[in-house]
């Protein structure tokens, strides 16, 4: 059985409280890191630990952490990304209800390496009912002297602020964040400047995912090395996956990465296979901005090899025949599912999430999510097809943010793979309406 670092007692009974998570090994990294360790040697372990950002593009933490900017006499902060909203992506949501002192003990470790004073917690507006239990965890830790002055006689002062998100996708992108933490309209900023150099309040900023900062804990209780060991080439240590879609038993789990994909889908431990007995259609491994996989390049390589669930090995053969780990939001299709209508909904939630600033993404969301409307529902044409994919063109690598970029691909995979499927709802408009295929119910909101 894999090893849990993150959600092993998640199910305990009152871990949500300060005293049995503490009971439970709690808060062990603050007393290692601010009694045994400088700050550096914390952002030594994490650069050591081979631990990439959880948030969807696998950055490697240690390494942004030590891109910030220190200038004297300057505040800087770390900010967790608990914004949460990629259709298919339901992880840090369930790491927040079930455990908000594992995350509210990354945010002190991952502070005190960072030199941060004043930290935030941003969490998505709609997940009302967890900002309450972080509230609570966070009064829990100033009660015990986990936050407020002079943490466990270190010397080292810590405020801790949980703050609402702005309800809209875009307050995930990490600028547009910044800009809605600090009262303004969520919208991406030019870069550079970078946050590390220049984020909130003009300050030097770290933002990471909430997982990413959970991940602190078990690296610095048992050392970057430990956790490197879990894993194979650049995906070390564990990962949060949420799945959904056409499975006999679709959630949350943590696996170790390098676990293939064969045994997560099929597995007793894991998903179990395709619920009622139908077969696998395809794969979108990595929420709802990576591109879909057919069937048969889910479980194996173009080249034939296992695919496994590391950022290489699902990006193995780029985007002609690959896709991405993103943020462990893995849906699935079996073989009664729309490709075509599909597509449709989440261009549904892009064109409705672009913020506008940039004409590419703002107009070519709205096109595109318009000529599917018309495919799908049987007024398209074979043309409409060929302009899906010039819509698509113009938009990737031309916006500000990746949102644009998050909305182009999820088309044109599906276009490469399902090309059929596109041209059957145009030659048969009748029958690839009335046949019975469902809509993926795809978790959009909590
Ligand atoms: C449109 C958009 C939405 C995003 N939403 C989230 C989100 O909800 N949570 C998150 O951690 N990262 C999100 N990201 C990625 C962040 O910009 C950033 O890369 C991430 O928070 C960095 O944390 P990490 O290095 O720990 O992964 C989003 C990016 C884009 C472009």
């Amino acid at each position: 059985m894999a090893r849990k670092l993150l959600i092993e007692h998640a199910a305990v009974p009152g871990i949500t409280t300060y005293e049995v998570y503490r009971k439970h090994g709690g808060y062990a990294s603050v007393e290692k890191a601010l009694k045994t360790m400088s700050p550096e040697e914390v952002v030594e372990e994490v650069k050591k630990s081979g631990l990439r950002g959880r948030g969807g593009a696998g950055f490697p933490t240690g390494m942004k952490w030590s891109f910030l900017a220190k200038p004297e006499g300057v505040e800087r902060h770390l900010v967790c990304n608990a914004d949460e909203s990629e259709p298919g992506t339901f992880k840090d949501r369930y790491l927040m209800e079930k455990l908000p002192h594992l995350l509210i003990e990354g945010m002190i470790t991952s502070s005190y390496a960072l030199g941060a004073r004043r930290s935030y917690i941003y969490i998505r507006g709609e997940f009302m009912y967890i900002l309450r239990i972080l509230e609570k965890a966070i009064a829990e830790a100033y009660a015990n002297g986990m936050l407020g002055k002079n943490i466990l006689g270190s010397g080292y002062d810590l405020d801790l602020v949980v703050t609402p998100g702005g309800g809209a996708y875009i307050c995930g992108e990490e600028t547009a964040l910044i800009e809605s933490l600090e009262g303004k309209r969520g919208n991406p900023r030019m870069k550079p400047p970078f946050p590390a150099v220049k984020g909130l309040w003009g300050n030097p900023t770290v933002v990471n995912n909430v997982e990413s900062i959970a991940a602190v804990v078990p690296i610095v209780n048992e050392g970057g090395e430990a956790y490197a060991a879990i894993g194979i080439e650049r995906s070390t240590g564990t990962k949060l996956i949420s799945t959904s879609g056409n499975l006999v038993r679709p959630g949350v789990y943590e696996i170790e990465l390098g676990l293939s994909v064969e045994e997560f889908i099929y597995g007793d431990d894991y998903c179990r296979g395709i619920a009622n007995g139908k077969k696998l259609k395809a794969c979108v491994p990595g929420g709802s901005s990576v591109p879909i996989l057919p069937h048969y390049l889910v479980t194996k390589t173009a080249a034939g090899t296992d695919r496994l669930m590391t950022y290489e090995s699902l990006a193995d053969g780029g985007f002609a025949s690959g896709s991405m780990l993103g943020s462990g939001g893995f849906i699935v299709f079996d073989e009664d599912q729309c490709i075509v209508r599909n597509t449709w909904n989440f261009a549904r939630f892009y064109a409705h999430e672009s913020c506008g600033q940039c004409s590419p993404c703002r107009e070519g969301t709205g096109w595109m999510e318009k000529v599917l409307y018309r495919l799908e529902h049987g007024n398209g044409t074979l043309e409409d097809i060929s302009l899906l994919e010039e819509i698509n063109k113009k938009i990737e690598g031309n916006t500000i943010c990746p949102l644009g970029d998050a909305a182009a691909w999820p088309v044109a995979a599906a276009i490469r793979h399902f090309r059929d499927e596109f041209e059957w709802h145009v030659k048969s408009p009748q029958e690839a309406q009335t046949r019975n295929y469902g809509l993926i119910q795809v978790p959009l909101e909590a």
